[in-house]
């Protein structure tokens, strides 16, 4: 495909879940140029990108965010038309045990990357300053918790952030949103639920459950199940994001959400129901049987829940799957990338499953 036709994307984490998920998306699409930039820490896998091989609408970087040399030199060297930044250290457990690389990456980095890009812009003609766009992926996690019966999010409700990782989150929405007032930087931000479907690493809910259920292993609810999450097909979000990119409306923030309020037990109970259906030969039946309860996590959040009116009303957004199909094409995925699956977990997964597990003794709720 040519690429003289079409814009120049710098794609942040695009070896991760959510960011590889976009690039594959875009790039079938022939939408962009991307150039990718990705540290590939544990959480980033060139094998999510394997389909792009041979595309040269597609450059791979590795490089890590926070470093003005490496952000620097691919601005000039490719002046992309727009920045889109989903880099960062992205698992709450992982933030309680360690949260010194999430101030570094999802705080600092993100400010490199902002400041970074607001020299490229300042530089460019007034067309190039017109069209150039920094979209920031953001979470629902830096509103903090809601009770049962309060009212969604909404992009005016108060940040309240509750975990490093959220307040990590929380800060990079701040500068990102100082710089548009500040500088006239054209930012966007987008805050999203909890995304699940292909390539997304298994040490979340979803991925983990479903290849424990696969591996006859217990699957570890935290605390009594209850905790309430709004669950976002990934395609649908990647949709979401290429549309705020190209009409929303600089400065603004937009929350994005998937229709999907579940609690977390029922989630792991329709996995379990379907492993039951499409694994019939499987020793473990009835997956359910599986459920432990263990100890839940410091400060876990109760629910999350995602008014997105504001982007459904002004771009035309809504998401394309339910929980329940979004669902059964992840199951189907991980049954059938078991390369995939045993690539990503080659490395150091399994200090990672001990050093969270090892001390959650199996506890009634
Ligand atoms: P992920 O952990 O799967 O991937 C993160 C990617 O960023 C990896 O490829 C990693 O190698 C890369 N990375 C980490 N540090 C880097 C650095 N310093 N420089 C360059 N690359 C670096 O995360 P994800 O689930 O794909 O999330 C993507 C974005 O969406 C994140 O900003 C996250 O906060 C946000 N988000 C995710 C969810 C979710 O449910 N997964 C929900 C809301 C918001
Ligand atoms: P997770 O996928 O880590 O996303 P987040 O914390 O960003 O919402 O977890 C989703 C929910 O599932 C959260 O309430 C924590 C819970 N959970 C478990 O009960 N057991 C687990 O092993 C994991 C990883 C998560």
């Amino acid at each position: 495909m040519s690429s003289k036709s079409v814009p120049t994307w710098l794609v942040t984490g695009g070896a991760g879940f959510i960011g590889a998920n976009f690039v594959l998306q875009q790039r079938r699409a022939g939408r962009a140029r991307i150039v990718n930039l990705d540290k590939l820490t544990y959480a980033g896998n060139l094998a999510s990108l394997a389909e792009l091989q041979g595309d040269e609408g597609h450059i791979f970087v590795k490089g890590d965010i926070g470093d003005p040399g490496v952000v620097g030199d691919l601005l000039n060297r490719y002046r992309p038309d727009a920045v889109i930044n989903f880099a960062a250290e992205s698992h709450v457990d992982r933030s309680i045990l360690g949260p010194a690389v999430f101030v570094q990456t999802n705080v600092v980095g993100a400010f490199n990357l902002l400041e970074c890009a607001r020299q490229h812009w300042e530089s460019l003609g007034a067309r190039e300053r017109a069209a150039f766009r920094f979209l920031h992926v953001s979470t629902d996690e830096v509103y903090g918790a809601l009770g049962p019966q309060d009212a969604a999010f909404s992009e005016e409700t108060a940040y309240a952030p509750n975990s490093p990782y959220a307040a990590s989150k929380a800060a990079a929405d701040h500068f990102t949103r100082a710089y548009y007032h500040t500088y006239g930087l054209p930012t966007l931000t987008t805050n999203c639920s909890n995304n699940y479907g292909p390539y997304q690493y298994p040490e979340k809910l979803i991925p983990l459950m479903i290849l424990n259920a696969m591996e006859g292993k217990p699957l570890p609810v935290y605390g009594d199940g209850l905790q309430v999450r709004d669950w976002l097909f990934v395609e649908d979000h990647c949709e979401a994001i290429a549309l705020v990119l190209e009409r929303g409306q600089v400065g603004e923030t937009y929350n994005i959400g998937g229709r999907s309020e579940l609690t977390n037990l029922r989630v792991v109970q329709t996995i379990c129901t379907l492993m039951d259906r499409w694994r019939p030969e499987s020793p473990h039946h009835p997956h359910e049987s599986l459920i432990t309860n263990v100890a839940d996590r410091p400060g876990h959040d109760r629910r999350y829940a995602i008014d997105e009116s504001k982007i459904s009303s002004e771009l035309g957004w809504k998401p394309k799957e339910s929980f329940s199909t979004g669902v059964e094409k992840t199951i189907r995925w991980y049954l059938d990338h078991q390369d995939w699956v045993q690539r990503v977990r080659s490395g150091s997964y399994g200090d990672w499953i001990e050093s969270n597990y090892g001390q959650r003794r199996e506890h009634r709720a």
